[in-house]
């Protein structure tokens, strides 16, 4: 941390006091700074707290223990036992090396402590004479280490502290969430609410949630926050909103975020009237300089730029027939002498692709694009490469280039906020798939070469390097889904430490957040850790990516949206087969960016994961996988078993009730019900399509046939039309039924099975724009009546907004007349697809 002035200090600590008082109106958006270590005092931990320095990161850091230790002693320390006292007399200190062995001069911090390392380290005495000591090698060690200490109790709590004390140290040194923030509040991608940073064309004029987010990365270890979105960059450079986000940075600061910036590369022409953005150009190259030096003399501690360029239609070298290289030195130059650094991302490529032409592939740009860059970096880029060679899909192979730039430093860039994986309306805990990839050995030279060794520069011996978690935090509780900020976490845990295992980094988050009762703990363990293995079983398997709709909402299933069009999403399914052969002796020659052992394995089918085949192959639907079942049938099972885990979920939940705080509780259990039935729409998209595309039956008879179902079209109606749904496979037979220009409408079914009582299901569209009206009747008496009123993409129906309504326990005796009326609310019409009449137990 740079120094800084007093009068700074001074505005800095009321920023960091004012933001610890409004928390505690907020706990329910603390997500896992909870602190409800009642009943779990640790004997290392001397209730008095004393920072030898001044420094704001510091002070933030006794506040933190002073608060949490409010909590653990119960808040009333007149109260506390004699023997509680007792173990909680003595000092904790805290102070940077100088600090500490200026005023302990006989105490011997024994290793070296890098900026942000830290050393804890007790004398093993009781009563009075206790000492603990807590030492950065900076502040920011010293925050570290006191988050280190406050986790302890609940993540090890039979380990007390090794004699010669507990060393932490980060792997990497950059560890930064990347915000997709637009000036006027809206975020790109983000599915937790609008900003906390920005509205209506400037900065939130309370920053306290910005405070208070800086406080959940630090405590995490997570060190950089970049605010905007890569995609609108250049309003965020014009003097006056430079202020303003100096705000932010200060606002930030106390926890040691130092915040960055999405430039566009186009700011010299668009912002600074100049005629061109040529990096090489000199005018550009000053107008660079001077704008960098502007940002410096606000934000003394600003962390760099991201850019995006010649990508997606954002501008770029190209436009000059220059580099990425020549772009990113250029604003690399201007950075250098305050220490900031500029993150390149690698995802460069043409969405123009010739879907028609077998050699294109968007996989091959970034190696193609970087790889022959290599070397011509300036030491202050770093290249910021997404985990796999698309865009954050269900599951894609690791991405070639993490072992192609061996002379350049590079950062992981992966997505906490869920785009391609449900949108935080499905449960999916990503940690096991980004320990996945940081554990994959990309074997450059034969050697042992795992991605997490590259990124933290380790490998190819580079300064820098890193991680980069693009979070799309909003003010909806963060993340909008209580579950969802397990992925934070763990993003925050592996930058630190890419060894830790992912159901390990569940565990402390459930205990930390939810319960520490090992029965709930393991639990929901097993549920994070099956989430991602059922996402990916009913939204892509085998490699095929996400099969939704790539070119609008990213969220519900529509196949045919990423084929046959510029985009090179393709998986190239048609009568005869599936996937894209990327080979080198047939296909597009992507294989071969890999080193020669992995490209020999994925170079044929019989030695390629099944789980990948799809991706790296194109191989008939009867082709058999490596336990002999043919690729069609692994489809239709896979989507059957995936679905069966998301209803599984929601047992699992049920199971857990009563076990802690009922208002988490009451919050999960209807997003767990929504996931389990969104999971049949899948299901049921998919399988219906590949069965009439491949023209293969499920041998389990289950594709294609709906033994409960009651077709909307088949209904006797009244008022409503029968439509034809887009893409097809979103409803039964392509077909639904939408009440238009009317003020209600009716279907009328006949029952015909046995008597009994049931549960109604009723697959309706949520459309957004209206909150049109259900309610089903039998023969006349009203049953049940709601409003599709979730908030759910499209305003067309389709995958994205077919949903159902439960209606439990209803009497049905043969020749009854079920009949569901719709009354349309604006531009929501009503429209519905099928009932669905089920024998179950109304547990749900
Ligand atoms: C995805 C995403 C875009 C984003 C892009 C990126 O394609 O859909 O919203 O801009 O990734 O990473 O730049």
């Amino acid at each position: 941390m740079k120094h800084i002035r007093p009068s700074r200090l001074l505005a800095l600590l009321a920023v960091l006091f004012s933001a610890i008082s409004s928390v505690i109106g907020q706990t329910a958006d603390q997500a896992w700074l909870k602190y409800e270590l009642k009943g779990r005092v640790h004997s290392f931990f001397p209730i008095a707290v004393r920072a030898l320095g001044s420094d704001v990161v510091e002070q933030a850091a006794m506040a933190e223990l002073n608060r949490n230790l409010g909590l653990l002693v119960g808040q009333d320390a007149s109260k506390m036992t004699a023997r509680l006292k007792e173990t909680l007399s003595g000092e904790t200190v805290l102070g940077t090396v100088d600090e500490i062995q200026k005023s302990f001069p006989n105490i011997h911090v024994s290793q070296h402590l890098g900026p942000e390392d830290f050393w804890i380290w007790g004398n093993h005495e009781h009563g009075a004479k206790q000492l603990l000591i807590i030492c950065g090698g900076t502040s920011r060690g010293v925050l570290y280490g006191a988050f280190e200490l406050l986790r302890r109790p609940v993540v090890a709590p039979n380990l007390g502290l090794p004699k010669e004390g507990l060393i932490g140290r980060p792997a990497m040194p950059i560890r930064w969430v990347d915000e997709w923030d637009n000036i006027d509040g809206s975020i790109e991608r983000g599915y937790g609410g609008r900003s906390i940073f920005f509205d209506a064309g400037h900065i939130r004029t309370d920053l306290a949630p910005a405070t208070e987010y800086a406080r959940l990365l630090a405590s995490v270890g997570i060190n950089g926050c970049n605010l905007n979105n890569v995609n609108s960059a250049s309003a965020f450079f014009t003097p006056e909103m430079l202020k303003e986000v100096a705000r932010i940075a200060d606002a930030m600061r106390p926890y040691g975020v130092r915040v960055s910036l999405s430039a566009d590369i186009a700011s010299p022409q668009k912002l600074g009237g100049l005629p061109t953005f040529d990096p090489l150009d000199p005018a550009v190259r000053k107008w660079w300089n001077d704008k960098v030096n502007e940002i410096y003399s606000l934000i003394p501690d600003f962390g760099g730029f991201t850019v995006k360029a010649d990508s997606e239609g954002q501008p770029g070298p190209a436009s000059y027939g220059r580099s990425p290289a020549d772009a990113a030195n250029t604003l690399a130059a201007a950075l250098a002498p305050h220490n900031g650094v500029v993150l390149y991302r690698a995802f460069v490529y043409n969405h123009h692709l010739d879907w028609t032409d077998p050699k294109a592939d968007r996989a091959r740009a970034a190696y193609d694009i970087f790889h022959p860059l290599d070397g011509k970096f300036a030491p202050n880029v770093v290249i910021q490469t997404k985990e796999g060679p698309i865009d954050f899909q269900a599951r894609e192979p690791v991405s070639p280039l993490f072992g192609g730039i061996p002379h350049t430093s590079q950062a992981m860039e992966l997505q906490i906020t869920q785009e391609y994986l449900g949108q935080q309306r499905h449960l999916v805990y990503i940690a096991p798939m980004w320990k996945e990839v940081l554990d994959f050995n990309m074997r450059v030279d034969s050697a042992t070469t795992p991605v997490k060794q590259i990124v933290s520069g380790t490998t190819f011996h580079r300064q820098l390097g890193g991680m980069v978690g693009v979070a799309c935090v909003g003010q909806n509780g963060w993340l909008g889904s209580p579950l969802a900020l397990a992925n934070l976490y763990a993003f925050g845990r592996l930058s630190w430490n890419p060894d830790l295992r992912a159901e390990d980094i569940a565990a402390e988050w459930t205990r930390q957040t939810i319960s520490t009762n090992p029965a709930v703990v393991r639990i929901v363990v097993n549920m994070l850790m099956q989430s991602w293995p059922a996402y990916e079983s009913y939204t892509g398997p085998l490699g095929l990516q996400t099969l939704t709709d790539i070119t609008g909402s990213h969220y519900g299933p529509n196949v045919e949206a990423s084929e046959r069009n510029g985009w090179g999403q393709w998986h190239k399914a048609d009568h005869e087969g599936v996937g894209f052969d990327r080979t080198v002796a047939t296909g597009t020659g992507y294989v071969g960016q890999y080193s020669p052992e992995l490209a020999n394995i994925y170079e044929s089918t019989a030695t390629t994961p099944d789980n990948l085949l799809l991706f790296f192959h194109h191989v008939p639907y009867t082709y058999k996988l490596h336990d002999g079942k043919t690729v069609i049938q692994y489809i239709y099972d896979s989507h059957y078993d995936g679905a069966a885990q998301a209803a599984h979920f929601v047992e699992d939940w049920h199971s857990l009730k009563g076990k802690f705080d009922p208002a988490l509780f009451a919050d999960v259990l209807p997003r767990l019900e929504y996931q389990a039935n969104h999971a049949i729409v899948w299901r049921a998209a998919i399988t219906q399509y590949f069965l009439k595309l491949s023209d293969i039956p499920d041998a389990q008879g289950r594709a294609g046939h709906y033994p409960n179902r009651l077709e909307a079209e088949d209904a006797h109606l009244t008022g409503y039309k029968i439509i034809d749904v887009n893409p097809w496979e979103d409803a039964s037979r392509g077909k639904a039924l939408s009440c238009d220009g009317l003020q209600s409408c009716s279907a009328d079914f006949n029952y015909t099975g046995n008597p009994g009582s049931f549960e109604v299901a009723v697959e309706y569209f949520d459309l957004q724009g209206g909150s049109a009206k259900f309610t089903i009747l039998i023969n006349g008496h009203q049953q049940d009546t709601w409003s599709a009123d979730d908030n759910l993409p499209s305003r067309s129906p389709n995958g994205d907004n077919s949903t159902r309504h439960i209606a439990h326990n209803i009497a049905l005796k043969t020749g009854d007349v079920i009949r569901i009326e719709g009354t349309p609310d604006d531009a929501d019409h009503a429209a519905f697809d099928y009932i669905e009449i089920l024998v179950r137990s109304s547990a749900q």
